[in-house]
């Protein structure tokens, strides 16, 4: 991405990675990214925010250089994931006197993964301001989005919050800020739901406070610009509420067919009640499309044949993903066949500890689903229909 303005002496210098398909070796990137870097030139001193990928650290170097930067005098880590601090070593090589600013916990987390030495940090405290001479920053700490030690930065004079990973969005494109809202919408829910989703009763606290600030855009770290701050503020109080809607999502895998006719019963029979049905088949599937389908439901189901006395790998790699999620989801229950016994549905029902979730009687066919699985499918369905209506999604 090449230098821009965003308002008066205050300027993008970030980088897009548009290749980029895996993050973290986990999370599918099927839009790329961006580690968004922004530079900020007070009468006095000047500041970088965040600082790129590893990857990209050349590239934040020839941006700093095409502005004719002389000096900077810190360097604002909001997170030491990284993605957003990889490139600090090579900033703080190229200008010597530069000093990192961050809180005490990121600082310790910089020491170790980057081996930055102590004494080029400045630490900050929550709330602390620091003045550029006619610009001031204001550091807010927010723990969890993404990790423990994450903040953010209000710049009073422009208005602009520079948010890091929080109201983020793995999107590479070339627009600054946000001009396709349903794009930026569905990648900022999905960023959401993968690294966020376990942390929404913090994040609700964050948004109270991020509420009651001056500001008139959110910058960040990925993805554009909110030139708009309510848009992606309102979507975070929605997907962080307690509102779930009427929704099943379905994760399921089948050997030979079985598990398969007894799930295409169900979600025909979910469909035809009027509930709306996302179905992810895991082996092929998205996991970022399932994780983005979790941040609303009321019902999760899991589907498996028993493998050996278990559940399938694949289905346990799912109910770990779910788990390790922790949707609002309000119930749960599980689909499955075997041959000739195990404890398959045990197995997958104690690995959703942190799930607050009602479980509804699963239903597990003895080989091919018979009429009488059929009749449990319709039993469940109607569980669920029941369920739904009590706590008022479905009329
Ligand atoms: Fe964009 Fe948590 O790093």
């Amino acid at each position: 991405m090449p230098v821009r303005k965003i308002k008066d002496d205050v300027f993008y210098v970030g980088t897009i990675d548009w290749d980029r398909r895996l993050f973290d070796e986990l999370i599918p990137l099927p839009d790329g990214t961006s580690y968004n870097s922004y530079l900020i030139i007070g009468s006095e001193k000047t500041a970088l925010i965040d600082a790129t990928d590893i990857a990209k650290k050349d590239d934040i170097i020839k941006n700093l250089s095409e502005l004719g930067v002389q000096k900077i005098d810190y360097v604002i880590a909001h997170h030491a994931e990284q993605d957003h601090c990889g490139a600090i070593p090579k900033v703080l090589e190229k200008f010597p006197m530069s000093k990192v600013l961050t809180n005490a916990k990121c600082k310790g987390m910089l020491i170790d993964h980057l081996l930055i030495p102590a004494d080029k940090f400045i630490e900050v405290s929550d709330g602390e301001k620091v003045s550029l001479g006619n610009k001031t920053l204001e550091f807010i700490f927010t723990p969890w989005v993404h990790w423990p030690e994450t903040m953010i930065t209000h710049l009073h004079e422009g208005k602009i919050l520079f948010t890091c990973d929080f109201f983020g969005s793995h999107l590479a494109t070339s627009d600054l800020f946000v001009e396709d809202k349903a794009k930026v919408y569905f990648s900022a829910k999905r960023y959401y739901a993968e690294i966020m989703m376990p942390f929404r009763q913090t994040i609700r606290k964050h948004i109270e406070r991020v509420e009651k600030l001056d500001i008139e855009m959110i910058a960040p770290s990925h993805g554009p610009i909110h030139g708009n701050p309510s848009f992606i503020i309102d979507a975070y109080k929605d997907w962080t509420s307690d509102d779930v809607k009427n929704e099943v999502v379905l994760a399921y895998v089948s050997m030979h067919g079985s598990t398969e006719a007894a799930i295409e019963y169900f979600c025909q029979r979910v469909i035809n009640k009027g509930i709306t049905l996302k179905r992810y088949k895991i082996t092929s599937s998205d996991i970022g499309a399932l994780a983005m389908a979790l941040v609303d439901t009321a019902t999760i189901i899991v589907g498996s044949p028993t493998v050996h006395a278990g559940a399938h790998p694949a289905a346990a790699y799912a109910a770990f993903l779910v788990n390790a999620l922790r949707p609002k989801a309000k119930f749960a229950s599980i689909i499955g066949s075997y041959g000739w016994g195990g404890k398959m549905v045990e197995q997958l029902a104690s690995m959703l500890p942190n799930l607050k979730v009602e479980i509804i009687e699963p239903v597990i066919a003895k080989g091919f689903p018979k009429e009488e699985d059929f009749r449990n499918i319709d039993r469940l369905v109607e569980d669920i229909e029941k369920k739904h209506r009590s706590i008022g999604i479905l009329s």
